[in-house]
């Protein structure tokens, strides 16, 4: 199990962590200002990330979630997952959603195995986003898909 605690505000974001799950510094840095930054650690080190941010009055979006790549694909991620969907709960919030690539295949199976589910496509979202085109998984990033995990009343 992996310690996750919130990031205080005099402490550095972890850069690189963030950068993995989204090239743009500016607009990580953008989402950051309002943003609510949690940290996974082990042993002390800092091995992922997750950023929540309040969108609307019931709503709370997943800005960015990442896990160092030595780490990743033993469930941090999904601990990580599981912290936001209590931390959001906890404060009574009705929804907390996440947008992914269409490229991101791994993602989406993770994202759903949480339980979001998908609600919408936000169409050519990476083309007008990013001065770089963002191939992974041998398909072209231009769709944002949008997922969402419903709190029940
Ligand atoms: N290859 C294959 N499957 C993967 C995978 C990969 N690279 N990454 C995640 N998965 C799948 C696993 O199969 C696992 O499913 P399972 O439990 O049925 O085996 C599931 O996703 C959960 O994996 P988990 O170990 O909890 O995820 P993680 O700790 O690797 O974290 C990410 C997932 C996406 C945060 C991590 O891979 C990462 O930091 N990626 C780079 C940044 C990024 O893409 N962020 C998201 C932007 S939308």
């Amino acid at each position: 199990m992996i310690q996750i605690r919130k990031l205080k505000q005099d402490e550095q974001p972890p850069w690189e962590l963030l950068l993995l799950a989204d090239p743009s510094r500016m607009i990580v840095e953008s989402y950051l200002k309002r943003g609510v930054v949690y940290v996974g650690e082990e042993s002390g080190d800092t091995i992922g990330v997750i950023v929540l941010k309040e969108t609307a009055k019931v709503v709370v979006e997943i800005m960015n979630i990442a896990v160092q790549q030595s780490s990743q694909n033993k469930g941090v991620g999904k601990q990580l997952i599981a912290h936001a969907i209590e931390e959001t709960s906890k404060r009574g919030y009705a929804r907390l959603e996440i947008g992914t690539g269409n490229s991101s295949i791994h993602q989406l199976k993770l994202y759903q195995q949480c339980g979001f589910r998908i609600v919408g496509v936000d169409f050519d979202y990476f083309i007008r986003s990013y001065d770089e085109p963002i191939y992974e998984n041998g398909l072209l990033c231009r769709d944002m898909i949008r997922l969402c995990y419903t709190f029940e009343s």
